[in-house]
C-alpha cells in the first residue's frame, strides 16, 4: 500500500471525464482502491475519487461516520465504501445548500446546492452490486465524488461565490453555537 499524491485544482486530470473500469477485480484496481483508502485516511478526508490521485478511472471511495447521518429513512452510516462505475440519480425535487470541502482544493470550503436525496449504484472489486439510498452528508459526498468522475469540481456547482472561503476565516466568522448544518465544519473529499 502507498499514500498517493493528490492532484490540486489546476491539474488537467481533475477536469477530464474518467473512463469506466473494465475489470473491477483486476489486481491493479484492487491496489488502486487500497492506496486510495490509505490516502483518504492519511488526508483525514471522507471521500476520494481516482482522478484526484491522477488516475482517470471511475473509482471512488468514501465513508460516512455514524455521527454524520441525516436521520432520514434508509440513510445509514457506512464503513468505507468502494464504488466502481457508479451511477447517481436524484430522488425528489428537494435541493439544499451544504458546505463542502475538497482534498484537491485544500483549506477552502463552499456552500453547494445539491439534491438532498439520491440513489446510487455501482460495484465493488468483487463485482458485488452496491445500491443504496442516501440523504444529507451521505448524498452530498457521493455526488461530490461522482462529479470528480465527470471532471467537475464543487466551485463549478456554486451559485453564490460569497459563500466560498478559507476554512479558518469561515470558522472565525461563524457565530458560536451555530448548528452544524450551517457551519463550515466537516470533512473534505
Ligand atoms: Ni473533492
Amino acid at each position: 500500500m502507498a499514500i498517493l499524491k493528490i492532484a490540486r485544482m489546476g491539474q488537467p486530470v481533475l477536469l477530464q471525464p474518467a473512463l469506466p473500469v473494465e475489470n473491477p477485480g483486476d489486481a491493479d484496481i484492487r491496489r488502486l482502491v487500497a492506496d486510495m483508502i490509505e490516502t483518504m485516511e492519511d488526508a483525514r478526508g471522507i471521500g476520494l475519487a481516482a482522478p484526484q490521485v491522477h488516475v482517470s478511472l471511475q473509482v471512488m471511495v468514501f465513508r460516512v461516520p455514524a455521527a454524520r447521518v441525516s436521520g432520514e429513512a434508509e440513510d445509514t452510516p457506512t464503513g468505507t465504501v468502494v464504488l466502481i462505475n457508479p451511477t447517481v440519480e436524484a430522488i425528489g425535487e428537494e435541493s439544499r445548500l451544504r458546505w463542502e470541502g475538497c482534498l484537491s482544493i485544500p483549506g477552502l470550503r463552499g456552500a453547494v446546492p445539491r439534491p438532498w436525496r439520491v440513489r446510487y449504484r455501482g460495484v465493488d472489486c468483487d463485482g458485488q452490486v452496491i445500491e443504496r439510498v442516501a440523504s444529507g452528508l451521505h448524498a452530498g459526498v457521493v455526488q461530490h465524488e461522482f462529479d470528480h468522475l465527470a471532471g467537475i469540481l464543487y466551485p463549478m456547482r456554486m451559485q453564490d461565490l460569497s459563500r466560498f472561503g478559507f476554512n479558518e476565516e469561515l470558522e472565525r466568522a461563524a457565530s458560536p453555537g451555530a448548528p452544524s448544518s450551517g457551519s463550515p465544519s466537516g470533512g473534505a473529499s
